[in-house]
């Protein structure tokens, strides 16, 4: 079945859907209730899957399209690709087979960076997959072309994330090994290139010191759709009809969804409870 046929009408009261490998697109979702209330929004987190950062691009695509297919399924208005390893790897090609809109995390990073950079010399960190892709640098260069951004992999930020090590000496001295490059090379901007990092924003943080500016590309992200869902007319005109937050916000896994929903109400600032695990097949 076409993408197309998937997608219905109705749109503006539909959902918009967000997803990501596993629970680092929760800081995308909590950006986009604080902005958007009147909004209802389907999360999906790949956790039977997760990481993405250390699989190839085709890889990344398939998994992406399956859970494009799933959130079309729940008729949704607009998608978030709440995670910078699909957005790198898949959303070129997700923009071309998508019926509805559908943003990045990717784009709106960059530009909050290359606007706050006072030297031009922007740091990015992210997973192994988006920062080997270049595109964090190929977009800061065309907005900025003085600056200079300087990439670093760090494969072992998303499994501490996981498994929930926010504070923790040994997330510290990871990021010390991972952070340290950049801020010797004169940094002065850091982008947090992976949804799973603003959760350990603190630790990266206190490497990094004072003097470089953190860029969560959430908060830009979260505005970026709201100026799209306004301009497409997709905005939710019956606020006062959207009830509880369970009727508004729903969340599916892959797997573990238990543990998910453990991770959920530590990020988001209400009681979620329940999440469903469903089984994503290639279609
Ligand atoms: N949260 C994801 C990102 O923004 C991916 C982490 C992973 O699955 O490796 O890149």
């Amino acid at each position: 079945m076409g993408l197309e046929q998937i997608y219905d009408r109705e749109a503006a009261h539909r959902p918009i859907g967000v997803f990501d490998s596993g629970v680092g697109g929760l800081t995308v979702f909590r950006e986009i209730m604080r902005q958007m209330p009147g909004e209802r929004i389907v999360y999906f987190g790949d956790t039977a899957r997760v990481p993405y950062g250390s699989k190839s691009r085709d890889t990344i695509l398939r998994f992406s399209r399956q859970i494009v297919r799933f959130l079309l399924g729940q008729g949704v208005k607009a998608i978030v690709v709440a995670c910078n390893t699909a957005s790198a790897n898949a959303l070129p090609v997700l923009e071309e087979e998508c019926p509805v809109p559908i943003i990045g995390v990717i784009v709106p990073g960059a530009k909050t960076a290359a606007e706050v950079s006072r030297n031009g010399r922007i740091g990015v960190i992210g997973t192994t997959a988006t920062i080997t892709s270049g595109v964090y640098s190929e977009v800061i260069r065309q907005l900025r072309p003085d600056a200079q951004v300087l990439g670093r992999a760090c494969p072992l930020f998303c499994p501490l994330v996981e498994e929930g090590l926010w504070e923790d000496p040994v997330t510290d001295e990871i990021a010390r090994r991972y952070i340290s490059e950049l801020t010797g090379r004169g940094i002065d901007t850091l982008i947090l290139g992976c949804t799973h990092y603003p959760l350990i924003s603190k630790a990266i943080g206190r490497i990094a010191g004072e003097g470089v500016t953190l860029v969560n590309p959430a908060y830009e992200t979260a505005r970026e759709l709201h100026i799209l869902l306004r301009e497409k007319k997709l905005e939710n005109p019956d606020i006062p009809v959207l009830g509880s937050t369970e009727e508004r916000y729903s969340f599916y896994v892959s797997d573990m969804a238990d543990k998910f929903r453990g991770f959920a109400n530590s990020i988001i600032p209400y009681g979620v409870l329940s999440a469903k695990a469903v089984t994503l097949e290639d279609q």
